[in-house]
């Protein structure tokens, strides 16, 4: 059965990855960004050009019914805590939580209508694992871990809602931190697994956690980070 899906934040990275996924599955893909771009040439796509953080998001331009959203925006400023400026904190806050619940309104009664719909957010390893320089992304990420929880008891049992919790993964969001081999080495030599994340292996799990295959759970926070949160080896 072709599915409808809405994607934010799926012109780049983990995002395009999934949608790519979706569409091959013979799925109906929304994605909402300010580019289009690498979405060229892709069926069953229709792109919604928005800044999630000041355009609005109308209820009526979204699809009548979906079956799932992932909400993929987000921001890796990393700096020493005494350097971070309250605007800092509220940019963070901004792009990772108060986008997602600019979408998730919008775009409730598409998912309610469904009966049975999945909603996936993006938190990071960094809340699970203390790292320095981190602060302000940590909070804001813990923010979009509580709004996992809050929404999954509120939304139940019709609207399923979950978080995947990334470590550092190769998209364009990362490219300063892998920008030479021997920051990429050493990021991969970092993790339990010595790889760093792909697109692809995040958009999998996203996928699943948007199918009727992981239908008995919600309110999760999953860890896919090559064992960083978790293993000491
Ligand atoms: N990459 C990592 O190492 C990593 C690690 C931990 C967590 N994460 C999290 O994983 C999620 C996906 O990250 P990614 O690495 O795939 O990032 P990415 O490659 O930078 O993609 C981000 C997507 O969000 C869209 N976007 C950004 N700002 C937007 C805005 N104001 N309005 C509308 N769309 C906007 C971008 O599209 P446009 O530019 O076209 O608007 C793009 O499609 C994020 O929540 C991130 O925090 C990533």
């Amino acid at each position: 059965m072709q599915k409808n899906y809405l994607i934010a934040g799926g012109s780049s990275g983990i995002g395009l990855a999934l949608v790519k996924r979706l569409v091959e599955q013979g799925n109906q893909v929304t994605v909402i960004s300010r580019t289009d771009e690498k979405l060229a040439g892709l069926p069953h796509v229709v792109h919604l050009q928005k800044d999630v953080l000041t355009d609005e998001i109308m209820e009526s331009e979204l699809p009548e019914m979906l079956h799932g959203l992932a909400y993929c925006p987000g921001s890796i400023n990393l700096k020493p805590f005494r350097s971070l400026k309250p605007e800092q904190f509220l940019e963070d806050f901004n792009i990772n939580v108060l986008g997602a619940v600019k979408v998730l309104q919008a775009a409730h009664k598409a998912l309610k209508k469904t009966g049975q719909s999945s909603v996936v957010l993006f938190s990071t390893v960094a809340v699970a694992q203390g790292m320095p320089f981190h602060a302000s992304i940590a909070a804001a990420k813990g923010g979009v871990e509580g709004l996992t929880r809050s929404l999954a008891a509120e939304w139940a049992p019709n609207v399923r809602v979950n978080c995947i919790a990334p470590s550092l993964t190769d998209t364009p969001m990362a490219e300063r931190l892998l920008s030479t081999p021997e920051k990429r080495e050493a990021s991969a030599q970092r993790h339990p697994l010595k790889q760093v994340g792909t697109p692809e292996n995040l958009a999998a799990l996203a996928c699943f956690l948007l199918s009727d295959e992981s239908s008995w759970m919600s309110g999760q926070v999953i860890g896919m980070d090559g064992g960083m949160s978790s293993l000491r080896v």
